[in-house]
């Protein structure tokens, strides 16, 4: 692919990831060796989660490309490094469930954690961390110039199809998908999903009901755990194939 990269001015910080520009309209994505949970109130270094979270990150951006979604995925440097493309991202967080789980039961107490849901919930959520991401109406997402109607239609379209993408995939491998947040930018051609999808970002837990994902560490559970989760996801989606400079 021909790579040339220059020493990039870091563009963002956030508490999972480091993005550098890499000129010519592309960022490296750089995942950090650390972990946080409560908004930042427990926070861990954690070696070895930084690449784990970017090879399943990179498998995940290649499985929805196979599938027709859009991504900013461009490859995989190595180590804990994708090259993606720079695009400004709509302020908004994507999330789907296929079971009741998490800030879903906390609204809704009538439902029990892991029930199944009759079908998939597309949310919208600001994403404002000192509001604490609040829920958003359709009307909210209109109102405020951020979307149109047809776009937020294209937009759970979109969402629902990473979902039938990711669940399958993953089902296939013993895992259910409970639920996952997609970040997306808006561009002529239409949405493109960015940011990751790795186990900071899904919920998956296996036959037996065990996390193999962020839940393991908001639960007390070691950091050691967390990034050998992270490293069987890594394991079972198999390696990134679309490398830099091949
Ligand atoms: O906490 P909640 O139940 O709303 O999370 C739903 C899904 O979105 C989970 O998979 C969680 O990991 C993900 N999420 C995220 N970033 C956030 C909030 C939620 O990746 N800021």
């Amino acid at each position: 692919m021909g790579v040339t990269l220059r020493p990039g001015r870091l563009l963002y910080e956030g508490k999972a990831k480091r993005v550098l520009d890499a000129g010519d309209g592309r960022a490296v994505m750089e995942f950090k060796d650390g972990v946080t949970a409560f908004d930042g109130r427990r926070r861990d270094p954690a070696p070895g989660k930084g690449e784990a979270a970017a090879r399943l990150s990179a498998r995940m951006f290649e499985l929805l490309e196979e599938h027709g979604v859009r991504t900013h995925y461009i490859c995989y440097m190595g180590g804990s490094r994708i090259l993606v493309e720079r695009h400004e991202v709509a302020p908004l967080e994507v999330i789907v469930r296929n079971y009741a789980y998490g800030s879903m039961v906390r609204r809704m107490p009538f439902l029990k954690p892991m029930a199944r849901l009759s079908r998939p919930l597309v949310e919208l959520h600001l994403k404002d961390d000192e509001r604490g991401d609040p829920l958003l109406l359709p009307e909210d997402v209109v109102e405020a110039g951020l979307l149109s109607w047809s776009e937020l239609d294209a937009l759970r379209s979109l969402a629902l199809r990473v979902d039938a993408v990711l669940e399958s995939f993953w089902r296939r491998r013993g895992l259910r998908l409970i639920d996952f947040k997609i970040e997306v930018a808006r561009t002529p051609r239409g949405f493109v999903v960015v940011d990751e999808v790795s186990g900071d970002t899904m919920r998956l837990v296996d036959a037996e009901g065990r996390h193999l994902d962020k839940e393991l560490y908001r639960r007390g559970g070691s950091v050691e755990e967390l990034v050998e989760a992270y490293r069987e996801l890594a394991r079972l989606a198999g390696a990134p194939e679309r490398l830099c400079g091949e």
